[in-house]
Order: C-alpha cells, then sequence, then structure tokens
C-alpha cells in the first residue's frame, strides 16, 4: 500500500486520482458524494476488480490530519463481514484517496426512505450492525458516526449484509 508520506504530486485538477492511476482505473462520474469530496468505483489495473475509492479533499492542515487518521483507524481494520476494510490509500497536494471494497447494494438510510424495512430485515441490519460495533469495540475503536447514511448492502441479493463505512469521526481509546 503506497500512501502518505507526503504530497509529491502537484495536485492540480488534471493530476486528480494520479497519485493512485498506476495500480487502479477511475471512474469519472461520482457514485458517491459529500462534503468531504466523492466516492468513486475504481477498477484494479492487475486483478479487473472493481473497489470503491474515496476522495477527499485537503486543503487545510487539519483535513489532512483527519485524513491521517481515518487511514489509521482503517488500517487497524483487517477483513470482516459487516465492515469495509482499507485496501489502498494515498495523498497529493490537494486530496486524499481511500480504497475500499464497494457496496453496490446502496445506504440503509435510501432503503428505509424508500420502501422501508421488514420485522426481519430490521433486526438482520440491527445484527449485522452490532456485529460491526462488537468487532471494533475488541479494538478500542468507537466508530462515533454510526447512522443509516454509513451502514451499505454489499449488494443488492436478498440477505446482503450490511457493511460500516465512514471512520471519518472514529477515534482509537488510549
Ligand atoms: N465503499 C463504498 N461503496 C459504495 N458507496 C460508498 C462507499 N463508501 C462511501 N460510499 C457512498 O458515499 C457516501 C459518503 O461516503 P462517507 O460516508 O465515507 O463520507 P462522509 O465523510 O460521510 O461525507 P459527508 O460527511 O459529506 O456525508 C456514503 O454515504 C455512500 O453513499
Ligand atoms: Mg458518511
Amino acid at each position: 500500500m503506497g500512501c502518505c508520506g507526503g504530497g509529491s504530486d502537484s495536485g492540480g485538477s488534471d493530476t486528480k486520482f494520479q497519485a493512485l492511476s498506476a495500480r487502479w482505473e477511475i471512474a469519472p462520474d461520482p457514485i458517491g458524494e459529500g462534503g468531504f469530496g466523492s466516492v468513486h468505483l475504481a477498477t484494479h489495473r492487475k486483478t479487473g476488480k472493481v473497489r470503491a475509492l474515496k476522495a477527499m479533499r485537503l486543503k487545510t492542515a487539519d483535513e489532512r490530519e483527519d485524513f491521517h487518521n481515518e487511514v489509521l483507524i482503517m488500517r487497524k481494520i483487517t477483513k470482516n463481514h459487516n465492515i469495509c476494510h482499507l485496501l489502498d490509500a494515498a495523498e497529493d497536494a490537494r486530496y486524499g484517496y481511500i480504497v475500499m471494497q464497494a457496496c453496490s447494494g446502496g445506504e440503509l438510510f435510501d432503503v428505509i426512505t424508500r420502501k422501508g424495512l421488514t420485522e426481519r430485515e430490521a433486526a438482520l441490519a440491527v445484527v449485522d450492525m452490532l456485529s460491526a460495533v462488537c468487532y471494533l469495540h475488541g479494538k478500542r475503536i468507537l466508530h462515533r458516526d454510526l447512522k443509516p447514511e454509513n451502514l451499505l448492502y454489499k449488494d443488492t441479493a436478498p440477505g446482503a449484509p450490511l457493511k460500516v463505512v465512514d471512520f471519518g469521526r472514529a477515534v482509537v481509546m488510549g
């Protein structure tokens, strides 16, 4: 994983993603957006596997520090059924990049607002969320931003597991 030694890239808009483009082919149209930047699909050039890439604008020293914290915490998380784990990371002068498993099933938030959940689906969602929390707390990681927007279905198959994303507010208990 090549990451976070500081920005060697000039970071202009034409160089966005360049820090990762040797390893990943990145789709320009985002699949998710927010105040932080955008999330894109990224295909690994060697394996052809499709992942999600979160590109975060780093305008201030605080934003860069927050990005480093998010990467540091995600590195403590190994493969887990209910958490999107880190696969690659990099940064340049303007952006920090996090590559993780892609969840194509969408946010729990959208499912709740669009059609609601059956009692069984709600129970399964709680089990998945608590399973992730249990794993994280075992590593003394507090997510601190658990909400339906940060719980994504792995895919659209019936019974697909929910996965926790977004470690932007997470901390490790000393
Ligand atoms: N691994 C992923 N696979 C698919 N979509 C994703 C993935 N990670 C994030 N997204 C989409 O992008 C959205 C924003 O990502 P994330 O929650 O990590 O950012 P954020 O820090 O919450 O941004 P903001 O605070 O502006 O909402 C998610 O709610 C989700 O819709
Ligand atoms: Mg979020």
